[in-house]
């Protein structure tokens, strides 16, 4: 790394640690303290993830990047503050937010995400693509998640930092995040890796539903694989420990985890009647597309069966079905 870099990240350092104190510390962080306390977020978790809170105004800290030596164009190059509009001079990038750090994979300090306090949008502002963030290479909680990964063997995927955070407290300690994005081909290739098995824990609603689906195929591409944790309909993993408590979530989410294949079929499900015969025949056929483009054969016996106790069809109907649609997709 070049020194510019090592600059840029000590600043992210030391803002870092002074947002931390604003939000433990002061008066003027006492509403997001208590706003992080109403949401179940405890001291030792404020500590372990070293949450902070940026300051309602608009130029705290180019001020104090500035007095202690920092060149203001490059912190802006650094993601920290922004140009003004109208004239000379800069302002702070992160106002009024609660403060998340991202830490690289040997643990320094790159950028950061700020949440909103309360229902204003953006809800989370992040740090831009600067020479020391690269959205598409990190995972959040990587850097204290590794030797947990290693060591199960095992990732869990969220899609959420207060996912994250509210899973590690809960003792799921392998639990990484995306930075809000799908999940990219980079980060399967480090997810693979250092671990082999993967569950997606995404948020159930109709944009995890199709993050999830995403998310399996780039993991598979890169040789990962996976099952799905799957959550109440319009709950996300936060919310689900925040009212189940970590023991249910551990026992009734994580380890009920299921094959992707039968995460499809709930979701194919889903919003059908299936006393319909038009939506039941489509309930079929949908499955018949996904269990020919399996591999292993064991798996498919196991779904057909499924399929032809559930329906009452024949197994060599099924079976024959799946070939014609293996001939078609040549
Ligand atoms: P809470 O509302 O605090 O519980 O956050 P959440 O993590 O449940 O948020 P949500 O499910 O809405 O989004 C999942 C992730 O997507 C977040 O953790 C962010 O990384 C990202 N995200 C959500 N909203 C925004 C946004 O407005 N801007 C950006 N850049 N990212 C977002
Ligand atoms: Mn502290
Ligand atoms: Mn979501
Ligand atoms: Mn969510
Ligand atoms: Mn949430």
């Amino acid at each position: 790394a070049n020194s510019d870099d090592e600059k840029m990240i000590e600043a992210h350092e030391l803002l870092k640690k002074f947002y931390h104190h604003l939000l433990v510390n002061t008066k003027e962080g006492q509403a997001a303290f208590d706003y992080l306390t109403a949401r179940g977020f405890t001291k030792e978790t404020i500590e372990q993830f070293e949450i902070g809170y940026a300051l309602d105004s608009w130029d705290f800290v180019a001020k104090f990047l500035t007095k202690r030596g920092y060149n203001p164009e490059m912190m802006e190059k650094a993601g920290l503050l922004v140009k003004k509009n109208s004239s000379d001079g800069y302002l702070d990038r992160f106002r009024n937010r609660i403060m998340f750090p991202i830490l690289d994979h040997t643990g320094r300090t790159i950028a950061f995400s700020g949440r909103v306090l309360g229902k204003e949008q953006p809800k989370f502002l992040n740090s831009p693509e600067t020479p020391i963030f690269n959205k598409s290479k990190v995972l959040y909680n990587f850097h204290q998640a590794r030797v947990h990964i290693r060591k199960n063997q095992q990732v869990v995927l969220f899609e959420g930092f207060a996912d994250v955070i509210s899973a590690v407290r809960s003792d799921v300690q392998h639990s990484i995040a995306t930075m809000g994005t799908s999940l990219t081909e980079a980060q399967a290739k480090i997810i693979k890796r250092n671990a082999g098995d993967v569950i997606i824990c995404y948020d159930s609603d109709s944009a995890g539903l199709e993050a999830t689906l995403r998310a399996s195929k780039t993991l598979a591409a890169a040789g990962c694989k996976m099952r799905v944790a799957a959550l109440p309909d319009g709950t996300d993993p936060d919310d689900y420990i925040r009212t189940f408590g970590a023991e249910k979530f551990k026992k009734d989410v994580i380890g009920a985890s299921i094959t992707l294949m039968a995460f499809k079929m709930q979701v194919f499900r889903k919003g059908k009647n299936l006393q319909d015969e038009g939506q039941r025949l489509q309930y079929i056929e949908d499955i018949l597309k996904e269990l020919s483009l399996l591999e292993n054969p064991v798996e498919i016996e196991l779904y057909l069966k499924q399929l032809s106790g559930e329906f009452s069809l024949s197994m060599d109907v099924l079976k024959s079905q799946i070939q014609d649609k293996r001939t078609g997709q040549k």
